[in-house]
């Protein structure tokens, strides 16, 4: 059951912000498919008319609509076969006979929809704000390259506050690009949007730049300074900016969470780099996103339970304030 104080995957809150359900491409013409999202399920469908998603429930028998097909542009219901236009309505209803009156009730209200940053998004309710502006998403000089949507077994709200956080890189990330030297927190500012529902962190720091060749060859120093530019989007959307003065890498990850159920979530990451003009380098750069990933993961996965408590029942520091804004962004979202 969700406690008022904490953020989890099911938080009715949650239902008034834009999460995405999939890729373009998982949704071809004319074929319904069931999406899970805040533990609900939604039904997704690519007709002539348009997208479209729709509770995954018949107004007549409450049959998944995402087991019926496609019918002259409507969702046939695999149950008794109501059918339903673009717009929602039932336009027709097999045991009345094709002169009979559809009772008023019989309608699907569609959820809100939007395709942006290569995903489609899906607002069960009002949503409180926009997904935040991406501007290298459009930057000719920046590869878009996509990871395999990952489901994991943990809450969004922890992979965001794992995702957002500096402080675990020397001890999570050590096989990975952590360095010692980076233990320490240096003061920082959380730059609050405008509208209060997003904020931007820079923070520059040293890496352990195990992705540069020159490392190995002695041209390059291993440890390397790097700037890293975080900008947060409720509930769950953040884009962060690398930027590797040594090498000149641009490295802009974008990632965004479908809280599937209690328990588990699907994570979806795109990179965009000007360092990876080959399909090799692009492999090898999701290579090695999705080991500094699988490091985040074995603690994530084992944390002490699924919910992030927003009020008391965890301590902070100083070091920590741009995931305690992430909490007090989440509380505002749960008791809007
Ligand atoms: S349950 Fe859908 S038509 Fe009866
Ligand atoms: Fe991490």
């Amino acid at each position: 059951m969700n406690q008022p104080n904490s953020l989890t995957n099911t938080s009715p809150g949650l239902r008034r912000g834009w999460l995405p359900v999939g890729r373009p491409d998982d949704f071809p013409l004319d074929s319904p498919r069931r999406v899970e999202l805040l533990g609900e399920g939604v039904v997704v469908v690519q007709r002539r008319s348009g997208l479209a998603a729709y509770a995954d429930r018949c107004p007549h028998r409450n049959a998944r609509l995402s087991a019926g097909r496609v019918v002259d542009d409507c969702i046939e219901c695999p149950y008794h076969g109501w059918r339903f236009d673009g717009a929602g309505q039932c336009v027709h209803v097999p045991a009345l006979g094709p002169a009979a009156t559809v009772p008023p009730t019989a309608h699907l209200s569609a959820f809100r929809l939007q395709e942006r940053y290569g995903l489609i998004w899906v607002a069960l309710d009002e949503p409180v704000c926009e997904l935040p502006e991406i501007p290298e998403w459009s930057d000719p000089s920046l590869r878009q390259i996509w990871l395999p949507p990952i489901d994991i077994n943990a809450a969004a709200g922890q992979f965001v506050d794992n995702f957002l956080d500096f402080g675990h890189f020397p001890f999570v990330h050590a096989g990975t690009f952590g360095a010692g030297e980076d233990e320490f927190i240096g003061d920082y500012e959380v730059q609050r949007r405008e509208d209060g529902w997003g904020f931007v962190v820079e923070y520059p720091h040293t890496i352990h730049n195990n992705e540069d060749p020159l490392v190995k060859t002695g041209e390059h120093p291993l440890v390397q300074p790097r700037n890293m530019t975080y900008t947060y989007g409720a509930p769950f959307a953040i884009v962060l900016r690398l930027e590797l003065p040594i090498t000149s890498v641009m490295n802009v990850l974008f990632t965004a969470l479908q809280p599937l159920n209690e328990s588990t979530t699907r994570v979806y990451t795109a990179m965009l780099r000007n360092d990876c003009a080959t399909d090799a380098k692009a492999q090898h750069a999701i290579d090695y996103e999705l080991e500094i990933m699988a490091e985040d993961l074995k603690v994530i996965e084992r944390l002490w339970d699924g919910t992030i408590p927003l009020g008391a029942g965890q301590a902070h520091t100083r070091a920590d304030r741009n995931t305690v804004e992430f909490r007090r962004i989440m509380q505002r979202l749960l008791s809007a």
